[in-house]
């Protein structure tokens, strides 16, 4: 098992290019099962949730193709198999997200379903509603969604009990070759759910109400092929520029969009960040001083997202004064902060709530990732940290962000990945 090796207290420096977006490029691949004419996608991040999909999506009979500008070809012309496996399902949840599509393009799927994971139970109960309005079976039978639709899924009015991202998009993905109209109102507003909507209509879909909590799909009758660029991802502009701030560094990233991270950019600028952006470029300078500790509560965006609470815990354990986090989307998304501990964070917890004394300085330590952005929090905590600290786990790390050891090292950072 591969972990990070980082010798820290060094001010980040430099520029670097954001990657294409995860939770965007996901749904992506996964909605590419609804066409049988070659889609063409731009801006995928090299990732190992990518690939676990591309497995799954060729599993099913796709056949997926890289180009010589990097570009992912993807034809599921030939689907033959309707089954997504436990093992792939297990290592990565987004697989669930096969089931909208070959539901609604072949009337069958066999999904196993994701159970719980490390950050909490995550069930998938709103996706199955929201298919069942739409006149599908299901059945949960041996660990396996199995769901039918024996004629052509029907529009239908869903209202979403909670706020899903995958759920949303499990629900519009399965919704475009349904017939007539299916309205979701209560859907997530994530910047995702706008590039998948974006996609599909380049496609020929009928989507409208993107960025608003209600999404109006018009079903048709099939969808052609088509060229798409994947959005920036915004988890990894926002660690990046995270990481910039606890090291008290100066970094321009570059192809990331900024419309798309203002809770964060908010957040980092009350911690005392000087931030400049452009159309598609955010610059960051901390005129090397020391980073203010920041409260924050996460929540569905447009407010701050779960997926930078733990980075902005990282920040709060070297900043001046005392910073109060509040997780409100998962049950056990504080697994950092035993790690965090480690290395002479003082956090105290109080439920859903983490109360950080900012310290001085981290002093370098032997650490364990236990969840991909868990371990994001523990990199940007050895790049400030004085002395050596190790993640070990580093796999959950790759799921999500791409060449993380090259960038970092690009920004002046003395990073290495060693084998076990
Ligand atoms: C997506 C993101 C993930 C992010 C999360 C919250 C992808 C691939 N992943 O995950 O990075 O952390 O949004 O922003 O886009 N829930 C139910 N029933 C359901 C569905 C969800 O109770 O049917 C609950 C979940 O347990 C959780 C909350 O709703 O407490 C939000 O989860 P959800 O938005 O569905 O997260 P994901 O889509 O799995």
């Amino acid at each position: 098992m591969d972990k990070l090796i980082i010798h820290g207290n060094v001010p980040l420096r430099g520029e670097v290019r954001i990657s294409g977006a995860k939770n965007a490029a996901l749904p992506i691949l996964a909605a590419s099962l609804l066409t049988p004419a070659p889609v063409i996608i731009a801006n995928i991040p090299h990732l190992h949730d990518v690939t676990t999909i591309i497995s799954l999506l060729g599993q099913m009979g796709t056949r997926v193709t890289l180009d010589e500008c990097s570009n992912l070809e993807v034809d599921a012309s030939s689907i033959h198999s309707y089954h997504a496996p436990y093992e792939l399902v297990r290592t990565m949840r987004a697989s669930v997200l096969v089931l909208g599509p070959l539901l609604s393009r072949f009337g069958e799927a066999d999904v196993s379903l994701p159970g719980g994971c490390a950050i909490g139970t995550r069930p998938v109960d709103q996706h199955l509603k929201g298919m069942i309005a739409m006149g599908a079976k299901i059945e949960v039978e041996k660990g396996y969604i199995k769901a039918r639709a024996k004629k052509r899924l029907q529009g239908a009015t869903i209202v979403m009990d909670i706020v899903t991202v995958t759920g949303t998009e499990n629900i519009m993905m399965a919704a475009v070759l349904a017939k007539g109209r299916t309205i979701i109102h209560n859907a997530a507003l994530e910047p995702e759910i706008e590039d998948l909507a974006n996609f599909l209509n380049a496609l020929g879909a009928k989507i409208s109400g993107m960025g608003t909590s209600t999404l109006i799909i018009d079903g048709v009758d099939e969808l052609s092929g088509g060229n798409y660029q994947v959005l920036p991802d915004r988890i990894e502009t926002g660690t990046y520029l995270t990481a910039a701030t606890i090291t008290r560094g100066k970094i321009k990233l570059k192809n990331t969009r900024p419309t798309i991270v203002d809770s964060i950019l908010i957040k980092l600028h009350e911690a005392g960040a000087h931030i400049e952006t452009g159309v598609d470029w955010i610059s960051l300078d901390m005129k090397d001083n020391r980073p203010r500790a920041v409260n924050l509560s996460t929540a569905p965006y447009p407010a701050f997202p779960t997926d930078m609470q733990a980075q902005m815990m990282a920040l709060n354990t070297v900043a001046e004064g005392t910073g109060i986090i509040t997780e409100t989307i998962f049950e056990n998304r504080f697994m950092h902060v035993q790690e965090l501990q480690r290395m002479g964070a003082q956090i105290s917890l109080k439920g859903n709530t983490a109360i950080c004394k900012g310290i001085d300085h981290l002093i370098g330590a032997p650490t364990m990732a236990t969840d991909l952005r868990a371990s994001a929090s523990l990199v940007l905590a050895g790049l400030a940290a004085h002395g050596e600290t190790s993640v070990d786990r580093i796999y959950h790390i790759d799921r999500g962000y791409a060449c993380i050891e090259e960038k970092l090292s690009q920004l002046g950072a003395r990073i290495h990945r060693v084998s076990n």
